[in-house]
């Protein structure tokens, strides 16, 4: 059962921009509420503040997930990761992506367009939103660390 009511915010650097559009018309074609908070252009830009604006629109509950996407997601993750509150991971199979929503509650999905083709990239995104959180055990976890 596809969730198609959740709320995507979706960003990018230069070096995500193409897989981002191509993540933006997929979702939404599939029935979910994205927003983009840019880049918009290939032009050269810094992945910070592209991170820190889809991470406040999760933190304020703007957005169910947000999805950032740059070259390699790492630099992403990095960025995201440092905001109290965000869990933000690089999964580059499903099964990782599926686990991140299961175990750790992740509230970001950060990808690479130099790793990922669109279609793998699409698959990760469909197991990670459709992962239910499993809390209980993992929340203590979650707990130790925020
Ligand atoms: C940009 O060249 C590249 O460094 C960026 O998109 C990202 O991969 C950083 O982690």
């Amino acid at each position: 059962m596809v969730k198609k009511d959740l709320k995507i915010a979706l960003g990018s650097d230069h070096g995500g921009f193409r897989l981002k559009e191509k993540i933006e018309a997929y979702l939404t074609a599939r029935g979910y509420l994205v927003a983009d908070f840019g880049t918009n252009s290939a032009e050269s830009v810094d992945y910070p503040v592209y991170a820190k604006k889809v991470c406040a629109e999760v933190l304020e509950k703007r957005a169910d997930f947000g999805i950032l996407v740059c070259g390699t997601g790492l630099g992403m993750a990095i960025c995201a990761n440092k905001i109290k509150g965000i869990r933000a991971v690089t999964p580059e199979n499903t099964f990782s992506a599926k686990m991140s929503r299961a175990h750790n509650n992740a509230n970001v999905l950060t990808l690479g367009e130099r790793v990922l083709g669109s279609e793998l990239a699409f698959e990760i995104i469909e197991a990670f939103l459709n992962a239910d959180y499993e809390g209980e055990r993992h929340q203590r976890r979650i707990d130790m660390f925020e």
